[in-house]
């Protein structure tokens, strides 16, 4: 299975760390050494829809495939206004496309179990060439008078095409949900005259920070050594490791426990914040509009994520 197709699409609203002090008890020099984030883009107008269906239409654009031609499109999206129907039936109407369609929740690391699923489909013959989607707008589960969470986070939609193709496609998913309270976010359904008083309960994200970067270091450590050994492959393969952009001081110790330089770590955080499942296509994306990508490149991917879940690939770029 190979990546034949990128996209991106950004709201257009920029807040920097400055704005932030505005109106919460930080600062830019509390910010950018502790996470590597200098501002993020956020949804204020716009629509996740709309910013899903365009960053679609520009993966489907930049394969060089009809609508027609994919069969099925896979959305990776924690939460948006729409309950259902699914983000990706937007995307279907709005591409045109007559494959099946389905959202799934992996937390941060969503984009990933969607290659899987991808790659479980086509190797099995079931499916050809499939678009995933991830879309994201994180911003909008944070308590904004919150410092600990809410400057963290940015909005951001990105899609990729693969397809059928020689090259293996290799992936890893683990769940541990012994750590899901470390980071959760609540919300109220309708009130029905038969649940409990205090059974809904509204909660904006929480999230242990300092656990959640304990375990995301050892475990994306982990994922990549697994990994490559399941490929049979060295670090020295790989192109790029794109990890998933929660922060850069998170990056940097991957970095350093594998030894290698840190320009084989590409990363956006310092203009995204954490986008959540939408933070590795973005790098892809922009990675792939820098031309630094050629034919044959291999790419490791590792994320992790609420659950506690994570996951990581090994994925060929294929286009031309
Ligand atoms: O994709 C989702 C995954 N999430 C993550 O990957 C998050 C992983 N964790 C982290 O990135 C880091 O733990 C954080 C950036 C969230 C926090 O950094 P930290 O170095 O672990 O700081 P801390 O939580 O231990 O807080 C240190 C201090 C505290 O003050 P005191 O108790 O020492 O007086 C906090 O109240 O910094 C304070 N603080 C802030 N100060 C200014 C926490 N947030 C802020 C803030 N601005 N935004």
């Amino acid at each position: 299975m190979k990546i034949i197709g990128t996209g991106s699409a950004m709201p257009k609203r920029t807040v920097t760390n400055a704005q932030l002090s505005e109106f919460l008890d930080t600062s830019d020099e509390w910010i950018v050494p502790r996470t590597g984030i200098k501002s993020r883009q956020v949804i204020t107008d716009e629509t996740l829809q709309a910013l899903a269906i365009d960053a679609a239409q520009k993966a489907l654009t930049d394969s060089g495939l009809k609508a027609e031609e994919i069969d099925f499109i896979i959305c990776s999206n924690v939460a948006n206004n729409y309950v259902t129907p699914a983000l990706s039936a937007f995307i279907q109407e709005a591409l045109g496309c007559k494959c099946p369609f389905v959202d799934l929740n992996g937390a941060c690391a969503g984009a990933l179990y969607a290659l899987d699923i991808a790659d479980a489909y086509i190797s099995t013959g079931r499916a050809e060439r499939i678009l995933i989607v991830a879309a994201e707008e994180v911003t909008k589960f944070c308590d904004w008078t919150q410092r600990e969470t809410s400057v963290l986070f940015g909005d951001g939609a990105a899609a990729m095409v693969v397809a059928k193709d020689d090259s293996p496609c290799y992936t890893i998913l683990t769940g541990d949900s012994r750590y899901k309270e470390v980071i959760t976010y609540r919300r109220k359904l309708e009130k029905t005259p038969f649940e409990q008083e205090g059974q809904a309960v509204d909660q904006p994200m929480i999230m242990k920070g300092r656990d959640v970067f304990r375990m995301a270091v050892l475990c994306s450590q982990r994922d990549i050594k697994d990994l490559l050994q399941k490929a049979n492959m060295k670090a020295e393969d790989i192109k790029f490791f794109m990890l998933h952009q929660a922060n850069k001081r998170i990056i940097d110790a991957i970095q350093e426990y594998l030894g290698l330089p840190e320009e084989r770590f590409p990363s956006i955080i310092d203009h995204t914040g954490n986008c959540s499942s939408a933070s590795i296509l973005l790098l892809l994306d922009e990675v792939a509009r820098s031309g630094k990508l050629a034919k044959g490149d291999k790419l490791m991917m590792s994320a992790f994520g609420a659950g506690f879940v994570t996951a990581a690939a090994i994925i060929t770029w294929g286009h031309e």
